[in-house]
């Protein structure tokens, strides 16, 4: 194979990249080091975030933020840097690149990545809407399917997408994800206990003891906190006050889910009914989801293999299915 297909999933936590025939190259941290003045790029990914943790000068930038939406130039840098990274610096062949984007971003937006992406020296350019590359990603054949729903729970934001025959027949992006689960735990630890916890805690205490529904057993947590004098110590936490602390973010999520499931015509409801939701992404991993997403939203739920690399993987598949893409418009070569 001369030129490489890659796809990207450029999160606002994670970056995945997806190699054909390879598989998932790169899982690092969606972030970048540049000097003081934002011109240079010393580091990017886990290499960012090891020079950052030691202190220093370096700032701090994540291409992709919620709310504020997508940092182009910083897209590009990171783009390239990854194109590197997996072609190396003799860009003979170069690489037909996919990238999955949040669905609210604008045509104007779409256009400027995708040029970003091919400055960034790629052969041909692709950017396809994050739901659609979930389901590619969990196996689901979104091309025949006569109606499905995707979930996909970021960090940032979580995607609930209707899909049938290739198309998204309905959409719901709300900017409640895993990272709103965390906040909610560290009002909920210092509301309770009077302390506050100190950033990963929180997201630690989540996927050590957090769960959707009421735990079958009590299980617990020791994490470190610090206390109001500022000294740090070790606080025991049960999986119920997870379960509670998460429970309203969680809400919100399941009526996202309603709202697309009530966007969708009649005549498609039987085939959602049968085929449910397919869950991706990070959160997809918290216990009993499936059972919580299920019972919130009236269809059956499932949890997709490898629920965090769906969005990589699908979007590096549809560089197979390019006809799905095409239609779209979105794309240069
Ligand atoms: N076992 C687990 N239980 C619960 N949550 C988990 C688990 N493992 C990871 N997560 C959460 O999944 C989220 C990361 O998921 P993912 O990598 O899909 O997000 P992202 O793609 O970077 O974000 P976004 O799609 O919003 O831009 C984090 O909030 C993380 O805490
Ligand atoms: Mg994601």
């Amino acid at each position: 194979m001369l030129s490489k297909k890659i796809g990207i999933d450029l999160g606002t936590s994670t970056v995945l990249v997806y190699v054909k025939g390879e598989g998932i190259v790169v899982n690092e941290p969606a972030l970048m080091a540049t000097d003081e003045r934002g011109a240079r790029v010393l580091a990017v990914g886990r290499a960012a975030s090891e020079l950052l943790g030691r202190g220093g000068k370096a700032r701090a930038i994540r291409p992709v933020r919620d709310g504020d939406g997508v940092d182009y130039d910083a897209v590009g840098a990171m783009v390239q840097h990854l194109i590197g990274r997996i072609v190396g610096r003799q860009r003979i062949f170069r690489p037909d690149v996919m990238l999955s984007v949040p669905s609210m971003v604008t045509g104007v937006e779409r256009r400027a990545v995708l040029e970003a992406t091919m400055h960034a020296g790629a052969k041909s350019a692709y950017l396809i809407d994050k739901p659609m590359a979930a389901a590619i990603g969990a196996r689901v054949p979104v091309a025949t399917t006569d109606g499905i729903l995707v979930v996909n729970l970021g960090a940032g934001s979580t995607d609930v997408a209707a899909i049938a025959h290739g198309e998204m027949l309905a959409l719901e992006s709300i900017r409640i994800g895993g990272d709103s689960l965390d906040r909610a735990i560290e009002e909920a630890v210092a509301s309770t206990h009077g302390v506050r916890l100190p950033p990963g805690e929180a997201e630690r205490l989540k996927v050590a003891t957090g769960s959707a529904t009421v735990p079958a057993a009590e299980t617990s947590f020791e994490v470190t906190a610090a206390a109001a004098d500022g000294r740090n110590l070790q606080l025991r936490v049960s999986g119920s006050e997870v379960q509670a602390a998460i429970h309203t973010p969680l809400l919100a999520i399941a009526s996202a889910l309603q709202r697309v499931i009530a966007q969708v015509g009649e005549d498609r409801r039987p085939s959602l009914q049968r085929n449910g939701a397919v869950l991706t992404g990070g959160g997809a991993m918290l216990r009993g989801i499936a059972e919580f997403l299920a019972s919130h939203g009236g269809i059956p739920a499932r949890v997709a293999r490898d629920p965090q690399s769906c969005v990589a993987v699908g979007t590096g598949m549809a560089l197979d299915n390019l006809q799905v893409i095409r239609r779209g418009q979105h794309y240069i070569t």
